[in-house]
């Protein structure tokens, strides 16, 4: 199917497309570049967690205060655009869309990722996201760690991506150093292994859940990867006839 049939055909139906995978398995790139190609929105979830961090940190929210912070997500004006070339976030009229990358906000977010209730709330959230873009006969791509299995079990397309570990590294050290030294690659190490570890502890990210398939993008390159995503659409809307 070309890109300019594959588009009417998402226009008929809606689509929703999950990705989950751990930190550097190229999944933000990978999901941008697809929801540009195939005309639908984005939705990093991530970002959702993040803007929550900081603004808990904002307001002087005590972390110990696991009901605040559950609050916190629910009163939060949080603003995000779905256009995948240049996604932003605000809170309120402030835009946050560079703090919420910064390394204190990575410090802390274990304390808001882990809280179930913001998990809660945050599936819900985002369900409502992908849902509206559905019917609005449009569609989203949402990337995360929960969203194959928690946030849209019943998503259109589902896909794990998964790298190993050293390719991961490698990606996480060239976005964050622009080279791949070996002493820039340990230091990313420590982070990487430390954050896929307190994820882990409420999510199941590195195993696909039953009937989600697995890309493994170690040796493809971003056009590689979207491409096998690619097949797994044209698989689903001729499945659901198109
Ligand atoms: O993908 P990221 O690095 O921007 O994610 C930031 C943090 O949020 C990371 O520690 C995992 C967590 N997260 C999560 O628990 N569930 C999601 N759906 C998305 C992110």
């Amino acid at each position: 199917m070309n890109d300019m049939l594959r588009r009417e055909a998402i226009s008929r139906v809606g689509i929703t497309i999950a990705i989950d995978g751990p930190a550097g398995s190229g999944k933000s790139t990978v999901s941008k570049e697809l929801a540009s190609r195939l005309g639908i929105g984005y939705l990093d979830t991530g970002a959702m967690y993040r803007a929550l961090t900081w603004y808990v940190l904002d307001r002087g929210i005590d972390w110990s205060d696991g009901e605040a912070v559950a609050r916190a997500a629910q009163e939060m004006p949080l603003r995000m655009d779905s256009d995948p070339a240049d996604p932003h976030v605000w809170i309120g009229q402030r835009e946050v869309t560079k703090q919420i990358r910064e390394p204190r906000i990575a410090l802390e977010i274990k304390h808001v990722s882990t809280n179930l209730d913001v998990r809660a709330w945050m599936a819900g959230d985002q369900r409502r996201r992908m849902m509206e873009a559905r019917l609005g006969g449009s569609g989203m791509i949402a990337e995360g760690r929960d969203i194959t299995t928690v946030v849209c079990p019943d998503a259109d397309v589902r896909v794990l991506l998964l790298a190993d570990q050293e390719a991961r590294l490698r990606r996480r050290t060239l976005e964050l150093y622009g080279d791949a030294t070996a002493e820039h690659m340990e230091i990313v190490r420590a982070q990487v292994e430390g954050r896929d570890r307190a994820d882990a502890e409420v999510s199941e990210f590195m195993v696909a859940a039953p009937g989600v398939s697995t890309v493994d993008s170690t040796g493809l390159d971003v056009r590689g990867v979207c491409e096998a995503i690619i097949r797994l659409v044209d698989e689903d809307l001729a499945r659901r006839d198109a």
